[in-house]
């Protein structure tokens, strides 16, 4: 866990948006406002489940204006480790949870006019805050943001599993939201949107890898800065494997991580604890020295060069190569 303040929430309402996604809405019990947050921030929720303890980062998609309430959405995942299987099962209105302080890891690039969104599925939520944040109507006009360019490129399989689309289409932005529904053979060519785009735009992506690399991929085809390309990667990485064991050399406590779990959970479930900011190799704040042994590195924050040199390790997401690890922690 890490060491920012920890808030204890109401769950104040719980909506069911598509057969997939529910929308959870949380507020202080004494109805005070929570701390601020922008556009693209995360919250870290904290579950128990009888004796294990699920933490999941999720992005906070309600209006950064209005901070009485935060609003996150949860998508059951088939293959989920815990969390989003324990939100849609056993969260409704009157549950307590703990959350994080809002941290924001997607935050608009400063001082740059026109931004362009791509989502695809659950990774809408983020992009949601951004639009309500910078809105083009009246009560904006006394901000800065208000003289943002703001589009949004959202694709989803289905009619049934657009969530937010209604809204979308009715809300401030609905002339620069563009939706893309797999089912009805919309496609969103990229490479066609990233020739259309003027050279100063900052592009943005939220959803699942497939479309993360897509988007990667026809980027660098066209030679788009990397300063101007920016990433949220709403599911965490891969991170199973073969089971190994993880050695905390400052105690000397023997932990075996099994396929399924992170090398950070299995610390955790020995009730030690991890600053861990996204939990999804994106951040860097889980990074720890290797004593010895290999890793085997599935973070986006470490280059190449530092992966190949194995001199740290990113507890959240990496694996070992090695049967052992030991670790500096
Ligand atoms: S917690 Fe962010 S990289 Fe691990």
């Amino acid at each position: 866990m890490n060491a920012r303040e920890s808030i204890t929430v109401d769950v104040v309402a719980v909506e069911q948006l598509t057969p997939l996604i529910k929308r959870f809405t949380l507020a202080l019990p004494d109805g005070a406002p929570l701390p601020p947050f922008s556009g693209g921030a995360h919250v870290l929720v904290s579950m128990q489940d009888g004796g294990q303890w699920h933490h999941n980062a999720y992005s906070l998609l309600s209006s950064p204006r209005e901070t009485r309430q935060y609003q996150i959405a949860v998508r059951r995942e088939e293959a989920s480790r815990g969390g989003s299987a324990f939100m849609h099962d056993k969260v409704a209105a009157g549950t307590q949870l703990a959350i994080g302080s809002p941290a924001n890891l997607f935050e608009l690039a400063r001082n740059a006019r026109r931004h362009v969104f791509i989502a695809g599925g659950i990774g809408i939520t983020p992009f949601l805050a951004q639009l309500a944040e910078h809105r083009p109507d009246a009560d904006a006009d006394a901000d800065a943001g208000a003289a943002l360019e703001l589009e949004l490129h959202y694709a989803y399989r289905s009619p049934e599993h657009g969530a937010f689309v209604e809204e979308l289409k009715s809300g401030p932005h609905a002339a620069n939201v563009h939706c893309y529904v797999d089912s009805e053979g919309q496609r969103l060519d990229l490479l066609k949107l990233f020739k259309s785009l003027p050279a100063d735009a900052h592009v943005y992506v939220c959803g699942p890898a497939g479309l993360n690399d897509a988007v990667h991929a026809n980027a660098a085809l066209l030679g788009w800065p990397k300063s101007q390309l920016h990433a949220e990667q709403f599911a965490a990485t891969e991170t199973g494997g073969k089971a190994f064991t993880v050695v905390l050399a400052k105690s000397g406590l023997e932990l075996e991580v099994a396929e399924d779990e992170t090398i950070l959970k299995a610390i955790e479930r020995a009730g030690v604890t991890v600053e861990s900011l996204c939990r999804e190799g994106v951040c860097g704040t889980c990074e720890v020295p290797i004593l010895e042994g290999e890793a085997d590195h599935r973070d986006q924050y470490l280059d190449d060069e530092e992966k190949a040199a194995q001199k740290t390790i990113l507890l959240c997401v990496s694996r070992s190569r090695t049967p052992r690890l030991v670790i500096d922690l």
